[in-house]
């Protein structure tokens, strides 16, 4: 029975908190969850849920994930705690490191996510935030490694919004070998420095493109990959960004640009007939709520290796 392994890092912030091994070692212990081939008892461990936005599929996989593993988990609402008074970080963290045995927090700043790992003394997991979704991406290269058996040499095309989930695909993606394309109006280019750190990673033999053209990044790609044109926090530019992304819907027009056994992803939750057209959500190409079904898996594999 595979057994899940300690991590090399106590905190889960970014994707690149974890190797390519470690990777690949959640993927497979996520497939042996979902097949139900291995049983792992947490004895009561407590997961702390710190949910500065909202959330149906992180929210809810993770408590559903706590629970298989034997765990339980307390949402830790700012509204109705101190956290909403404005109570320190560093106190918030030190306290509920006494109660909980692991925390996933899902804010707007990278950097009060750092703040809370930085005085906690139990493992931090980014649960989102506007720089980085790294449980998501795991998800996803679970579910492209379901369609294709391998990863490394596929074709993911992300068409839309340089955000956190774009991020994190890049950086997931530079470290399993897979060729990242970003589709994106001018001006919404994914996160700079973000960019100059996997090129790092990759040296000279980048597979990192990043292009205005989505007909260009969809040709001949394994998968067509969007997300909202506007994320959590920034309702207010909802009017100007469905302009300026025009052209950038996922529909069976660029769909037939793609390889013929394309499959489509969505990290949901969409708006339907605008990023994507409601035919392509629902048909044989995607693998949208295969993807969805897939967080708990990894989630569970992810908690697996924190906490056993
Ligand atoms: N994909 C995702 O994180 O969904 P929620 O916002 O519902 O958690
Ligand atoms: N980019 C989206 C992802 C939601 C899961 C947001 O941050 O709102």
């Amino acid at each position: 029975m595979l057994k899940p392994s300690k991590l090399a890092k106590n905190n889960f912030l970014s994707s690149l908190d974890l190797s390519a091994e470690e990777v690949l070692h959640i993927l497979d212990l996520a497939t042996n969850f979902k097949n139900k081939k291995i049983n792992i008892d947490l004895k009561n461990k407590v997961l702390g849920l710190i949910f500065d936005k909202s959330s149906t599929r992180t929210r809810v996989s993770f408590q559903v994930a706590m629970t298989r593993l034997g765990g339980t988990t307390i949402d830790l609402n700012p509204n109705t705690s101190q956290i909403v008074r404005g109570e320190p970080i560093k106190d918030t963290a030190k306290v509920l490191s006494r109660y909980c045995d692991v925390l996933a927090i899902r804010t707007f700043k990278q950097s009060v996510l750092e703040e809370y790992a930085k005085w906690a003394t139990i493992p931090v997991i980014n649960a989102l935030t506007d720089l980085e979704h790294p449980c998501q991406a795991l998800a996803d290269f679970l579910t492209i490694k379901e369609e294709f058996g391998e990863l490394k040499g596929k074709v993911l095309s992300y068409i839309g919004d340089g955000n956190n989930v774009a991020n994190s695909l890049i950086l997931c993606g530079a470290l399993l070998g897979v060729e990242v394309r970003i589709a994106c109006p001018k001006g919404y280019e994914p996160n700079h420095a973000l960019i100059n750190k996997v090129l790092e990673i990759y040296g000279n033999k980048s597979l990192l493109k990043i292009t205005n053209d989505p007909a260009m990044a969809s040709a001949g790609a394994d998968i067509l990959y969007t997300d909202v044109w506007s994320s959590m926090g920034e309702e207010n530019q909802k009017t100007q960004k469905d302009k300026e992304f025009y052209g950038f819907t996922i529909d069976s027009d660029l769909l037939s640009k793609a390889s013929k056994d394309a499959i489509v992803l969505h990290c949901l939750p969409a708006y339907r007939d605008k990023e994507i057209t409601d035919e392509i959500i629902d048909s044989k190409n995607s693998r949208i709520f295969e993807q969805a079904e897939n967080r708990m898996h990894v989630q569970q594999a992810l908690l697996a290796c924190i906490l056993s």
